[in-house]
């Protein structure tokens, strides 16, 4: 399974609206849509992970402030789960963070999502705290962060190629 990771363009919409209705971000249609706009601008804000021309899996990225970088929705399609694609869209996120400059990338899980947390400890993120009874509907929510600036961003696998351009945003951005 070779697998490329690259920022999402208009042409992966149908797969990513497809893959995301197979999980409870469902409704996201119009966030999706304007994260690949903001990819044409070079402001890469949506991931693909790409299985020769079909998107298997993506992943939203947001900014809080200049110096943070926040993991948005992630989502792998069903029949490719397991094969390390959630932790390599983590890791081109990371990278993506890094070359704008930021010193900090966060993640928020919510509930209980024992795959979210083992994937983030195995990145090397750190846990930050617990937003207890959170949610309206009285979840946690647990705070992960990674430091750009204290740690490397761990390497991809080895059948998965990241394809992330350097953009004028990047030299705008932090720098
Ligand atoms: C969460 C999700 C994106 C993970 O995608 P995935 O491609 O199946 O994830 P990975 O194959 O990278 O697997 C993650 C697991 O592998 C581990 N892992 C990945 N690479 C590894 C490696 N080289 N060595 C050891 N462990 C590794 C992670 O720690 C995690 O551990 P677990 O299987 O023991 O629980 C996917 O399950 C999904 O789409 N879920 C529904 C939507 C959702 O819940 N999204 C998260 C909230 S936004």
């Amino acid at each position: 399974m070779k697998i490329v990771i690259r920022p999402s363009i208009p042409d992966d919409l149908v797969d990513i609206v497809r893959i995301f209705s197979q999980s409870s971000y469902d409704k996201r249609e119009k966030e999706i849509r304007n994260a690949v706009n903001a990819n044409k601008r070079g402001k890469i804000s949506i991931l693909s992970a790409c299985m020769e021309s079909t998107v298997v899996g993506a992943h939203v990225l947001h900014r809080p402030s200049k110096t943070i970088g926040k993991n948005g929705v992630i989502v792998v399609d069903r029949e490719c789960r397991g094969h390390e694609i959630g932790t390599n869209l983590y890791i081109a996120a990371l990278k993506v963070f890094k070359a704008e400059g930021r010193n900090k990338v966060t993640d928020s899980v919510i509930g209980r999502n024992p795959m979210m947390v083992s994937l983030l400890n195995f990145l090397g993120y750190t846990y930050e705290g617990c937003l207890r009874k959170h949610t309206v509907d009285g979840k946690d929510i647990l705070l992960f962060a990674f430091f750009l600036d204290e740690y490397d961003i761990p390497e991809n696998s080895a059948h998965v190629e990241l394809e992330i351009p350097e953009t004028e945003y990047m030299e705008e951005v932090v720098k």
